[in-house]
């Protein structure tokens, strides 16, 4: 019995922060943005939004998609690392808003890998017979973990979500297999040092951000690329594929730099890599779901088509996915 996705959804928040606004903000322009990131423009969460809030409509419009309706969701998992509460899980506070009666409920923290292990775990979830309906999502407020003083890593977030319904099928299309891979000997070149259980909050830990995301950008970006195509190459491997069976390459979206390195070292086209960087920047947990909805609802993921994705960040954590579209 094979997993699959039957409807996808996503939400961005109507404010665009482009490379010009941050010209205003930092010491940065848009030549050195586009030139190193890809990225031309970012969208922020309105005050009165959250991830939840994010969570919740593309979780809707996922479902309108499937045909399926709340009440019969049996499990929902979040990917986020930007949940609206330290505690309980983000996943808890969608079912309550979606009305998802019967679902459990949980977080995932795998950082930018978050929608790969939340995918994986719903899928093990189904194939088991603890469910036959699921939510995956992936969900980040960004904005709200970024020193905005801070020109390294400023430019390269932002908001949003995404999320697919799974469902238990009956034929060979779905979910193959998911490869996840963590190296926790990395934790400070890409990590939140406060306000967890080690620096608890604090007027000095504000007074030395410690509440904002840090990132050794450079080191993190050559780990980045060898772990993406290893993860990407081990899902191909795992079936007997090769890049010339891949329709559609929908990797996490941090740098238009890693996607065409790895792109380039999986020996892809460049039409079979779907990138939308330039657009959301780098929204975490939230970039995959997001992908493949835009993917989907452009009609460019048909029966049959081979889907390859690969997602790394924080932890270190990476992950690949790779689906038989139904
Ligand atoms: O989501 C998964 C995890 N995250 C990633 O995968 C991101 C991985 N890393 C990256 O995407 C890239 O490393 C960055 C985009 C963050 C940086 O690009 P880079 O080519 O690695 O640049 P760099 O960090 O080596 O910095 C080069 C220079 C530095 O100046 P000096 O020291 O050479 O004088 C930086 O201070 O660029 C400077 N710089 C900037 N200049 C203008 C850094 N940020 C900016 C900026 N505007 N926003």
């Amino acid at each position: 019995m094979r997993v699959r996705i039957t409807g996808t959804g996503s939400y961005m928040p109507e404010k665009i922060l482009t490379n010009a606004d941050l010209e205003k903000m930092v010491d940065t322009n848009n030549e050195w943005i586009v030139a190193r990131t890809g990225i031309e423009e970012r969208r922020i969460a309105a005050e009165h939004e959250c991830t939840s809030d994010m969570a919740a409509v593309a979780a809707r419009r996922a479902m309108e998609m499937a045909g399926v309706t709340a009440e019969e969701i049996d499990l929902i998992v979040v990917g986020t690392i930007t949940g609206d509460y330290p505690w309980p899980a983000t996943a808890c506070i969608v079912q309550a808003k979606i009305g998802a009666k019967k679902a459990f409920a949980y977080d995932l923290s795998a950082a930018c890998s978050g929608f790969i292990y939340a995918l994986s775990s719903a899928n093990d979830f189904i194939r088991s017979g603890h469910g036959k309906k699921a939510l995956v999502i992936g969900a980040e407020t960004l904005s709200r973990s970024i020193d905005w003083t801070d020109r390294n890593t400023c430019v390269l977030f932002g908001d949003g979500a995404g999320a697919v319904v799974l469902e238990a099928g009956e034929d060979d299309t779905g979910i193959l297999s998911c490869h996840l891979h963590s190296d926790g000997n990395y934790l400070e070149l890409l990590y939140q040092p406060g306000f967890g259980a080690k620096h608890p909050a604090s007027a000095a830990g504000m007074e030395a951000k410690l509440q904002f995301l840090k990132m050794q950008g450079n080191e993190v970006f050559k780990v980045a690329v060898r772990s993406l195509t290893e993860v990407s190459i081990e899902a191909l491997n795992a079936h007997g594929y090769t890049s010339k069976d891949v329709s559609l390459f929908v990797p996490h979206q941090a740098n238009r730099r890693i996607l065409e390195a790895t792109a380039k070292r999986l020996g892809l086209a460049d039409e079979q890599t779907y990138i939308n960087v330039h657009k959301y920047g780098n929204t975490s947990g939230a970039t995959i779901p997001v992908a493949l909805d835009e993917a989907n609802r452009a009609g460019m993921l048909k029966s049959g088509d081979l889907i390859l994705s690969a997602a790394f960040g924080g932890g270190f954590t990476w992950a690949s996915a790779l689906l038989r579209w139904t």
